[in-house]
């Protein structure tokens, strides 16, 4: 089963994207954790994208698309998780696309809910394990008190350079702009479904894995 987490910035996708690899022995492909990783890894491209992240616009669809597309015809797996990608009309083209070329099917796109004042919330108060990536909040899924990852018991954590105030005004923008008209697009073709991202983490995580099932 291929499924895409549609959500605004900060509406959990990558938090139950970790849960359903878990559970469900699915591979997360993150369009966001690809870019990051070449940036960090100090790659020409992820030199080129750098600024842009910063600012919370939107990478070109051709990098970003190149990207799922290595990625699709590389990696052997139980169903995919695409997690922040599509977030273009073009790009979600090239996904129907690319996915027909592997003879596979997009099977489920989740829409996940959050209000934009929970957005600014969760993600100003958000890090992650540097090792690992497992996320966290300073609210709502507080670091370990010993200071150790749950997930692997590294020490280091990071904060990302665009979960600031100024530039999640851009990325709430672009999503509204750029990626918001894909639930019209997925509802056209009979497989959009919807789940309450306001909810604790377990009880979204119980509404994907009812929407998943039926
Ligand atoms: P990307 O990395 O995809 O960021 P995003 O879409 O802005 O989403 P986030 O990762 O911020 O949020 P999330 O939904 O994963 O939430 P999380 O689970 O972390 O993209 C970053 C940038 O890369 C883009 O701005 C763009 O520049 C570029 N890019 C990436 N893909 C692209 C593409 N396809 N095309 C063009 N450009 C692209 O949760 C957030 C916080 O909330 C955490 O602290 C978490 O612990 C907490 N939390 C999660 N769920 C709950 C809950 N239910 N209740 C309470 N707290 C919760
Ligand atoms: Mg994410």
């Amino acid at each position: 089963m291929n499924i895409i987490l549609l959500g605004p910035p900060g509406a959990g996708k990558g938090t139950q994207a970790r849960m359903l690899v878990e559970k469900r022995g699915m591979v997360q492909l993150s369009t966001g954790d690809m870019l990051r990783e070449a940036k960090d890894s100090g790659t020409e491209m992820g030199q080129i994208v750098a600024d842009v992240m910063a600012r919370g616009a939107l990478v070109t669809d051709e990098i970003v698309i190149g990207l799922i597309k290595e990625k699709l015809e590389t990696v052997k797996a139980n169903g995919f998780i695409f997690d922040g990608f599509p977030r273009t009309l073009a790009q979600a083209d090239a996904l129907g696309d690319l996915l027909e070329a592997e003879g596979q099917t997009l099977d489920k796109v989740v829409e996940m809910r959050v209000d934009d004042e929970a957005l600014v919330a969760r993600i100003t108060a958000r890090s992650t394990c540097a090792a690992c990536g497992e996320v966290y909040n300073d609210q709502t899924k507080p670091i370990p008190a010993d200071g150790k990852c749950s997930n692997c018991g590294a020490t280091e954590f990071k904060r990302r350079a665009d979960d600031n105030e100024e530039s999640l005004k851009t990325r709430l923008m672009e999503y509204y702009k750029q990626t918001s008209p894909l639930i019209g697009y997925y509802y056209a073709k009979g497989v959009l479904s919807r789940v309450d991202g306001l909810g604790a983490i377990a009880a979204v995580q119980g509404e994907i894995k009812a929407v998943l099932e039926t």
